[in-house]
């Protein structure tokens, strides 16, 4: 049994050169967090952008950050400026994301970034190709990186390889608008295995195969040229220990040893005990749907005027993707947004809203977790949403309330939280009334079930069970192809 190479747009850490000292910051987002527990267990590779381009590096610093990236099981594509403006900010994010989340209207078409995508997947295949032992297994992760099974199985013809994808499969009607939709098909059945969150997005794929293609699909497998393909969900889970360990291990902490904003959220609880904390964490992303959450906020407000000075929203917003448009223009939406609700509803007591636009370390976060009675996560579109379970999970006792949207691929499997549609601002508002006031017997009873859940298929038993189907795969190929 060789070695695992996963490969993936971004690493676990993201490198930063400050006065010719290289740092390395954890990186954000579903995939680094939840694979940075696969990867730290095993014997894997993993292969990625390390965060600098190409211009950045000179012939003195480049063994320094090989060094830096192999300490995290690491080793870099070289991308340049150019790569990062085509194939990042150009074709993933301002064609695939926007698209495969049902923003249509903020999808572009452009030929420059298209051909710097398939340059880009074929550097990375190179660097596959060039590490792998025929007895490895690729693992290929998400939307940046969908050309790459095909690339590395025209050098590697008989390598294992998976493909997961962890944003949504968008419906035929959706996909069938990209110019270059066979290719993208076509690049993803190089692998063996395709892995979707849901059985939804699974399904548009199929049809899209189907419908496309033309391709003889049977159940979830695809008759691919002499190969078969198989196609099925697996959706990620979270490191429930380390979420739950550390809570636990916070609620025994000693006032000495509490976090200087853990001390700011318990005097503002001891100031004003009945009142309730509400909490959302995203990556400042329009596909979040943050200024609408504001929005509806605002409305819950004026709707329900008798918790004036007895709620607070607490937003952590991670800053992400700065240099395309439409997340430059959400950041000015949701400063506007929060001053004005701030400067509307404030009193001299209170202030409504706490804002925070940065990324914060693993303990503060569980400080959030632990201290919010409610977590509110609206999505408009999602993938997954892997912080409605990373909330679930810290809540030891049991108590605290999750409104999920319904949008989001987590609430296929978290029915016992609070679902909402996020254009909903009625349905929005009564449901922060019914989380503020729910007994806390129906809290713990919905929250014992979800936690069950969440820790039999934690991001170990996704991993497995993902790789385990690969290797199943690979038995089933051999024996249709020697038929
Ligand atoms: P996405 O992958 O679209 O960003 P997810 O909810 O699936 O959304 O994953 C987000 C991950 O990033 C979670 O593991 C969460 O803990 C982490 N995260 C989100 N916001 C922050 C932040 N401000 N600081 C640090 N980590 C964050
Ligand atoms: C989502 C995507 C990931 C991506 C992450 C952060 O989780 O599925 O592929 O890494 O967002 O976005 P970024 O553009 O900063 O890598």
């Amino acid at each position: 049994m060789g070695k695992t190479i996963i490969i993936s747009n971004r690493l676990p850490v993201q490198l930063e050169i400050s006065n010719g000292t290289i740092n390395a910051i954890p990186s954000v987002g579903g995939l680094a967090t939840g694979m940075k527990s696969v990867h730290s267990d095993g014997d894997s590779l993993w292969i990625g952008w390390s965060g600098l381009v190409e211009e950045d590096i000179s012939e003195e610093l480049e063994p320094k950050i090989d060094q830096a990236l192999a300490e995290h099981g690491s080793s870099k594509v070289q991308l340049t400026k150019e790569d990062i403006d085509g194939f990042y900010y150009g074709f993933s994010n301002r064609t695939i994301w926007p698209l495969f989340h049902y923003f249509m209207e903020y999808t572009e078409f452009e030929w420059d970034s298209w051909e710097s995508y398939q340059a880009v997947n074929q550097k990375f295949a190179d660097a596959i190709v060039e590490k792998a032992d025929p007895d490895d297994t690729i693992w290929v992760h998400d939307y940046q990186l969908m050309l790459v099974p095909q690339l590395v199985r025209e050098q590697l013809p008989d390598i294992s390889i998976g493909f997961f994808l962890h944003i949504p499969f968008p419906s035929y009607e959706i996909f069938r608008t990209l110019p270059w939709r066979k290719e993208i098909l076509e690049g993803l059945l190089g692998s063996d295995l395709i892995g979707f969150h849901t059985y939804d997005y699974e399904r548009h794929f199929l049809s899209s195969v189907r419908r496309l293609l033309g391709l003889e699909v049977s159940f979830n497998d695809i008759y691919y040229e002499d190969r078969m393909v198989e196609v099925d969900s697996f959706p990620m889970g979270i490191d429930y220990k380390k979420f739950s360990e550390t809570a636990a291990k916070h609620a025994n902490r000693k006032e000495e040893e509490l976090s200087e904003l853990q001390k700011r959220l318990n005097l503002h609880k001891n100031l004003s005990p009945d009142a309730k904390f509400l909490l959302s964490i995203d990556r400042l992303d329009y596909t979040k749907g943050i200024a609408k959450r504001l929005n509806a906020f605002e409305y819950f407000l004026n709707k329900y005027p008798q918790y004036k000075e007895k709620v607070r929203l607490i937003i952590l917003a991670v800053p992400s993707r700065s240099n395309v448009p439409q997340y430059q223009l959400l950041k000015r939406e949701v400063d506007e947004l929060v001053g004005r609700i701030n400067g509307e509803f404030a009193t001299v007591n209170w202030t409504p809203i706490w804002y925070f636009y940065r990324s914060m370390p693993f303990e503060n976060l569980i400080d959030l977790y632990t201290t919010c009675d409610i977590a509110w996560l609206t999505p408009i579109r999602d993938g997954m949403n892997l912080v409605a379970k990373e909330y679930i999970a810290t809540r030891t006792d049991r108590s605290g309330v999750l409104i999920l949207s319904e949008m989001a691929g987590s609430a296929n499997e978290m029915n016992e939280a609070l679902l909402i549609n996020p254009n909903n601002f009625e349905e929005i508002a009564d449901t922060l009334d019914r989380a503020i006031n729910m007994p806390l017997e129906e809290q713990k009873s919905r929250n014992a079930v979800l936690q069950k859940r969440l820790e039999r298929y934690n991001v170990e038993n996704w991993a497995k069970d993902f790789m385990g189907s690969l290797t199943e795969q690979g038995q089933k190929e051999k024996s249709y192809v020697a038929r």
